[in-house]
């Protein structure tokens, strides 16, 4: 198993280390632009080996040589937000970012799986999908897994529960719009419905949207990284052992909950293959006018996109 990840920054440094640091694969490959960066970070984290007890190789490279015949690709290159931004404000040059890094990518890997965490995230896997030719099992959007890893944790600090204890499920595309469904949450199998006022669980829906910009605002100079690599990871991990895992990811729909042709947030089974099934659920008028919603604001940025 070869895992490469695009971009040593934040996110990609932090998601190399926790790949390595639970074996995921024999070899892992950081690149980046920046001359240096790759391979300063992967020596050291290879250094870290032997304390933490991995043996997942880890180097960094400026070039794409190293990545061929890698099995996922995980791509974090980009800009991240500054405070006062939004996601669709890094569109176009994380765009160019992402077609360009996709086009190396496919070139020496033309198998492998992708998953995209660049934002906003919606538009980068149409962006990569687009360039790379996969077909849509094989580029996979880490959206929901980090949206509902903050709505669980959110929940566990109000209820003072464990967080494993948590499981949720938020549809959409990943910004404002996102649909944290409520209905779908539960703590240990009781619906969080009976353990929380609804006004209560209004104010962690709207925190849960916002997760991203309370993050952007304490750190000033960039957006959050552990969160988000924690869960790429996750997904990562669900291909790599071929658990089957149900995730919430963004992936592009092919008429799945009446939606064509737009990237957007939906529970998906991940195994060896990639994205294996989509999970169609039934929605309330109400959840399905959400979704549709967020879909439209995707679709919107998607038609808009230059690449
Ligand atoms: N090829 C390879 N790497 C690149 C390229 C490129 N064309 N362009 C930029 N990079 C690298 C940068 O050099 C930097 O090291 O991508 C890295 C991004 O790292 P950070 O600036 O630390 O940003 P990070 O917090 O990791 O976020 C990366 O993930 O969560 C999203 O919104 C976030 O889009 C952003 C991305």
């Amino acid at each position: 198993m070869k895992i490469t990840v695009i971009g040593a920054g934040n996110v990609g440094a932090t998601a190399a280390q926790r790949i390595a640091e639970k074996e995921l694969a024999n070899e892992v490959v950081l690149v980046d632009i920046v001359e240096g960066v790759p391979q300063g970070k992967g020596l050291d984290m290879y250094e870290s080996a032997p304390v933490e007890g991995f043996d997942t190789m880890v180097t960094g490279t400026n070039s794409y040589d190293a990545t061929a015949g890698s099995d996922i690709v995980v791509i974090t290159a980009g800009i991240p937000r500054k405070p006062g931004m939004s996601r669709d404000d890094l569109l176009n040059t994380n765009a160019g970012i992402i077609k360009s890094v996709t086009e190396q990518v496919a070139a020496k890997s033309p198998n492998t799986i992708l998953i995209v965490v660049s934002n906003p995230l919606d538009v980068m896997v149409h962006v990569a999908q687009k360039v790379s030719g996969f077909p849509r099992n094989r580029v996979i959007g880490m959206a929901g897994v980090l949206d509902t890893a903050r709505f669980r944790s959110f929940i566990a600090m109000e209820l003072k529960v464990s967080v494993e204890d948590i499981t949720s499920l938020i549809l959409g595309g990943h910004g404002d719009s996102m649909v944290p469904l409520a209905r779908y949450t539960s703590v240990a199998g009781i619906p969080l419905t009976e353990l929380m006022s609804q006004d209560k669980i209004d104010a962690i829906v709207k925190r849960a949207q916002n997760g991203g910009i309370e993050i952007v605002n304490f750190l000033k100079t960039g957006s959050a990284f552990y969160a988000p690599s924690s869960a790429a990871v996750q997904m990562v991990e669900s291909i790599v052992k071929d658990k089957k895992r149900i995730l919430p990811c963004a992936v592009m729909l092919n008429g799945e909950y009446g939606i064509k042709d737009t990237v957007v947030g939906v529970p998906v089974k991940l195994g060896r293959s990639g994205m294996e099934q989509i999970l169609e659920i039934k929605l309330t008028l109400e959840e399905n006018a959400a979704l549709k919603k967020s879909a439209d604001e995707v679709k919107l940025n998607m038609d808009k996109v230059k690449f």
